[in-house]
């Protein structure tokens, strides 16, 4: 499980007075930001501060991604420039972590041998004192094989968090994934689903709304099947952890086990929290309860992120998602009829082996009926290890994946601006984001459904503030808008007790 692989004297950072500094790099995933903020908390904690770039950093930390691009080969080429970087100034110390990490560990190792720490998915909690005892021994790989359950730091938000925005932060509820789609790597690289406990999750909300933060949005691989394992670990299993937590339905009985529309609904209660938004949900799994959750609560954002990847039958069973076609646009229905204003988005793949003209044609229709406000379209790409990068001879050609990627995004441009123009002359609340690079007059803020909206203002806003915008136009991307007013400022750092009801 652990490999210090060499005991060698490694590097030894300069001595100076000034703190040191420290860079997180991130590819690929909202889970990977997320792990890249712990690992900035963790090194904040120890002392670091934030580098402006990389000829300022003292710790480089490199979070690499592997769901889709061949990210080998450009990681690669980074770490080489970072070689040279190294090689002039010798007290760096260069740390790659992640999912790229975790499956190619010894390569990593052997082309870039000036990396000082490799670190895998499952030990993220213990960067620091890895980098600590790289400065006694000299380089070390540790990658663990699973999360060990016992040791709650691993729970990603068990740490403390570096966040971007102070008004908005991701939660971690659950890690890892029990599904096999073929064409994914995250079950081998993520490895075992496993929930973190209610009450803790709870807590946590609890303390980031204490810190001014008003809009959480809850992270996991497969989000609504939270809770399932809970459940296996408990049977046998006294005394039972989780169920010392406050009740999980609303008319306070419990459940055999929470379910994900149960936590939905106590973290969209908790005092302070004003947006509850959540990212990925598998069709196959989104419940009754998850939709009259959403409808039911006010702080849940009428957005649903619902993940398609293909239209047609014979791929989906192919791709082991249990699902059909029909079944899909039967609960994404369910879902628009139950909650008003939903703005639904999408993954789908092209390309998948064996995909063919006729197959990739029922995707555009269930595409152009499912009307999606927008969609991450990803030409499929072989994953070593999973069971669709094995089927070699079905492979579709780049040019024929290329050509039916510019034809299913016409059809989610068409449903995009369809959305985003129906909405002119509507007042939206917003949460303001930033300012424009290039006219610092023009700010941008996110609406309930996940729509950015750039206005102009006389005044600067605080980050963090609502508003209340007027629509005035609409791309395919994006709406513009006018100020009405500012309703709210960014919360102050009072602290406020957790009400979990
Ligand atoms: N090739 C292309 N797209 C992929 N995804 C996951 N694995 C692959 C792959 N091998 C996409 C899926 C998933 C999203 C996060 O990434 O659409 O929903
Ligand atoms: Fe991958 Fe499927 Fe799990 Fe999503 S549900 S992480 S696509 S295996």
């Amino acid at each position: 499980m652990v490999s210090p692989t060499s005991p060698d004297a490694g590097p030894t950072p300069a001595n100076t007075a000034e703190p040191r500094r420290y860079l997180v790099q991130t590819y690929g995933c909202q889970m990977n930001e997320n792990d890249s903020e712990r690992i900035a908390g963790l090194l904040e904690a120890d002392g670091l501060e934030p580098a402006a770039d990389l000829d300022d950093a003292d710790v480089i930390v490199v979070n690499t991604c592997c769901i889709r691009e061949n990210a080998d080969n450009r990681l690669y080429s980074h770490l080489g420039h970072l070689k040279a970087l190294k090689a002039s100034r010798p007290g760096v110390e260069i740390v790659v972590g992640g999912c790229l990490a975790q499956k190619d560990r010894e390569r990593v190792r052997e082309r870039a041998p000036h990396v000082d720490l490799v670190l895998g998915t499952h030990n993220v909690h213990r960067a620091v004192d890895l980098l600590h005892d790289v400065r006694r021994t000299g380089p070390i790989t540790e990658i663990w094989e699973e999360t060990v359950l016992e040791d709650h730091q691993a729970f990603p938000s068990a740490l403390a968090v570096q966040r971007d925005a102070s008004y908005s932060a991701w939660l971690t509820i659950q890690i890892g994934c029990d599904n096999s789609c073929a064409f994914c790597i995250v079950p081998s690289v993520r490895g075992r689903e496993i929930s973190r406990p209610f009450g803790e999750l709870l807590d946590e909300v609890g303390r980031l709304a204490a810190e001014g933060v008003v809009e959480i949005t809850l992270l996991g691989q497969n989000v609504n099947s939270y809770g399932r394992d809970i459940t296996t670990r408990l049977r046998g299993e006294p005394p039972d952890p989780y169920a010392a937590g406050p009740s999980w339905t609303a008319d306070g009985a419990q459940r055999p086990r929470p379910l994900f529309a149960d936590l939905l609904g106590a973290v969209a209660q908790v005092e302070g929290i004003r947006r509850v938004r959540y990212t990925s949900p598998h069709p196959k799994d989104l419940r009754p309860e998850t939709i009259a959750a959403m409808a039911d609560h006010g702080a849940v954002c009428p957005h649903l992120h619902l993940p398609l990847q293909s239209g047609n039958d014979s791929v989906l069973a192919a791709m082991h998602r249990g699902y059909t076609a029909e079944r899909y646009l039967e609960r994404l229905a369910a879902a628009r009829a139950g909650i008003a204003d939903l703005a639904v988005t999408t993954d789908i793949i092209v390309g998948f082996p064996g995909e063919t003209e006729a197959q990739f044609v029922d995707t555009l229709a269930v595409v152009a009926e499912a009307g999606f406000d927008s969609a991450f379209t990803f030409v499929y790409s072989p994953r070593d290890g999973t069971e669709a990068a094995s089927k070699v001879d079905r492979f579709v050609s780049a040019a024929v994946s290329a050509e039916r990627m510019e034809r299913l995004r016409a059809v989610v441009e068409r449903s995009g601006r369809e959305a985003h123009a129906a909405r002119i002359g509507r007042v939206e609340e917003v949460i303001v984001e930033r300012a424009s690079k290039k006219d610092p007059n023009v700010l941008t803020g996110r609406t309930a459904q996940n729509k950015m909206v750039h206005f102009p203002v006389a005044a600067p806003i605080r980050f963090g503030s609502f508003a209340n915008v007027v629509v005035t136009g609409a791309g395919g991307f994006y709406l513009l808008g006018e100020l009405q007013e500012v309703t709210a400022g960014p919360r102050h750092r009072t602290r406020i007790p957790v009400v979990a009801r």
